[in-house]
């Protein structure tokens, strides 16, 4: 089994952007944290890119190669038809995460165009939210 982690534009700042409200944990560490609690339980794969194009293929190529996506599609969440468009496409269950309580911030933050075509959403735990994605992910397959 196979979660693919799929982390969009800015968090690769994780650490020193807004810590106020993202916190200091950096990207490399909330990496290091879920692999693992997925030790001797699932393979996992993290990947970021700014680029929402990368996202979109990532999503594509994901039949075959990961049994659930973990998206954290950051301001893409809120924009991206295109995101929305691929994972309608794809067969593999995907779960949203964010580490800020999306619903408590701005307004535009409050709608994801992804949530509709997602198994679920975890937002406003923190570091937590990417912990309690990997286990809402492996409980997928459990009940398969
Ligand atoms: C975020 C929330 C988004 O609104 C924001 O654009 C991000 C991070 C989060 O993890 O809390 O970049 O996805």
């Amino acid at each position: 089994m196979k979660v693919l982690f799929l982390n969009g534009p800015n968090l690769n700042l994780l650490g020193t952007r807004q810590p106020e409200i993202y916190g200091t944990t950096t990207l490399a560490e909330i990496e290091a944290g879920i692999r693992k609690q997925a030790e001797n339980r699932t393979e996992v794969e993290f990947r970021q890119s700014n680029d929402e194009g990368d996202l979109v293929t990532w999503v594509q190529e994901s039949p075959g190669e990961a049994d659930v996506i973990v998206i954290n599609a950051a301001g893409y969440t809120h924009t991206s038809v295109a995101l929305r468009d691929a994972i309608s496409a794809t067969n593999v269950p995907v779960v949203e995460v964010h580490l800020s309580n999306i619903h408590a911030r701005e307004e535009f933050r409050h709608n994801s165009l992804i949530a509709p075509v997602c198994q679920g959403q975890i937002c406003g735990f923190g570091v937590n939210s990417y912990h309690l994605a990997l286990e809402s992910a492996l409980s997928l397959k459990l009940t398969d």
